[in-house]
C-alpha cells in the first residue's frame, strides 16, 4: 500500500508523532511518504496513493487555519480513503469537534473515511509536562497507535462522536484562529536576553518574523504555533496577550524514550483536577488494547 502523511506542526509534536506512525506503516511493508504544511507548501499530487494519513494539533478546539486551509486546496480522486490521527495537551469533550472542517471538505469531494484517533502529547502551552507523565502519555500512545494500525488493517472504522453544543461552542473559539494576526502587534524580543541567533526567524512556519536595523520584527500573519518563543534558546520572546500560555524548552523525547527503567504511573484512578479528564482517556484505551492483543503491547 502506498500511504502519504500529511500534517501541520506548530513545535514538532505532530512531527514526532508523525514519524511514530509512518514507522508502523513502514513495519506493516507499506511505502510512506510524508508532507509537512507550512506556508511555502504546494498542494501534493496524491492520486497515486492508496491511503492520505491527516494529522494536526488542535487549537483552540479547532484544527490551525494553515491546515484547513490546505486540505480545501487538495486534489485527489473521488472515493481516496483517508483517516486521521490528531494530537492534543488534553482531552476536553470540546477537543472532539475539532476535525469538523476536515471531515466535511473530504466528505463533499468523495472522500472515504477510515477512521479518526486523537493521541495525546506534552502541552506547549500554560506549562511543560512531567516526566513521568510524558512517559505515561507515550505508553498510552504506543497502544492506540497499535489500535489504529489493527483497525485500519481490518477495516474498522472508529469515529469519534461530537455532539452539537461541543460543536457550536468550538465553531465560536474558532475566532482564535485569526487571533495570531492581532496578537502578534504585542509580540516583542527582549534585547538583553537575545543572542541574535535568528532561530526564530529560520524557523517560523509563517515567515512571520525578520530583521529590521538590526532588531527582530514581527509581521501579522500569526498561525499562534508558538515554535518562536518555545524553541528561543534565551527565552528573550514576549508573545503579547498569550505571555502567560508561554512555555519554552524542548521535551527531552529521545531520553524519555530510551529510559527503560519502570514507570511510575502519573495518572491514577486518585488523579485529581486537570489530569482527572486523563483517568477514563487511558481506560478506554487500555481496554480497547487489552480486547484486540490481550494484554500485549505489539
Ligand atoms: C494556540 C494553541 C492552542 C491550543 N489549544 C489547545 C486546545 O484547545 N486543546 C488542547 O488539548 N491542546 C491545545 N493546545 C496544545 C497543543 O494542541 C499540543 O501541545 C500539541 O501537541 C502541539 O503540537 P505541535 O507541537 O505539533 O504544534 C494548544 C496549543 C496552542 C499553541
Amino acid at each position: 500500500m502506498k500511504v502519504l502523511l500529511i500534517y501541520y506542526t506548530g513545535t514538532f509534536n505532530t512531527r514526532y508523532l508523525t514519524e511514530k506512525i509512518k514507522e508502523r506503516f513502514i513495519m506493516r511493508g507499506d511505502s510512506v511518504d510524508t508532507v509537512e504544511i507550512n506556508a511555502k507548501t504546494p498542494p501534493c499530487d496524491t492520486f497515486q496513493y492508496d491511503l492520505i494519513g491527516f494529522s494536526y494539533p488542535i487549537y483552540g478546539f479547532n484544527a490551525p487555519l494553515p491546515f484547513d486551509k490546505y486540505v480545501k486546496k487538495l486534489k485527489f480522486n473521488k472515493g481516496q480513503k483517508f483517516f486521521i490521527y490528531k494530537n492534543s495537551g488534553e482531552v476536553l469533550a470540546m477537543n472532539n469537534a475539532s476535525s469538523r472542517i476536515l471531515l466535511s471538505t473530504m466528505e463533499k469531494r468523495g472522500g472515504i473515511f477510515t477512521g479518526e484517533y486523537h493521541f495525546v502529547m506534552p502541552y506547549n502551552i500554560h506549562f511543560p509536562y512531567e516526566r513521568d507523565f510524558i512517559r505515561q502519555i507515550f505508553e498510552n500512545n504506543s497502544k492506540l497507535a497499535d489500535i489504529m494500525m489493527h483497525n485500519l488493517s481490518n477495516g474498522i472504522v472508529k469515529k469519534i462522536n461530537c455532539n452539537l453544543i461541543y460543536k457550536i461552542g468550538a465553531f465560536f473559539v474558532g475566532i482564535q484562529k485569526i487571533g495570531g494576526n492581532v496578537n502578534s502587534f504585542f509580540y516583542s524580543v527582549d534585547k538583553d536576553k537575545c543572542i541574535n541567533c535568528n532561530k526564530c526567524i529560520k524557523n517560523c512556519p509563517h515567515d512571520n518574523i525578520y530583521v529590521k536595523d538590526g532588531k527582530i520584527k514581527f509581521h501579522h500573519h500569526c498561525d499562534m504555533c508558538m515554535r518562536c518563543s518555545f524553541y528561543c534558546p534565551t527565552n528573550a520572546i514576549n508573545i503579547g496577550l498569550l505571555q502567560s500560555w508561554r512555555v519554552n524548552g524542548a521535551y527531552d523525547f529521545k531520553g524519555i524514550e530510551e529510559d527503560t527503567s519502570p514507570i511510575t504511573p502519573y495518572i491514577t484512578k486518585d488523579s485529581k483536577g486537570f489530569y482527572k479528564c486523563f483517568i477514563k482517556y487511558f481506560e478506554d484505551i487500555e481496554n480497547d488494547h487489552a480486547k484486540i492483543f490481550g494484554g500485549e503491547t505489539r
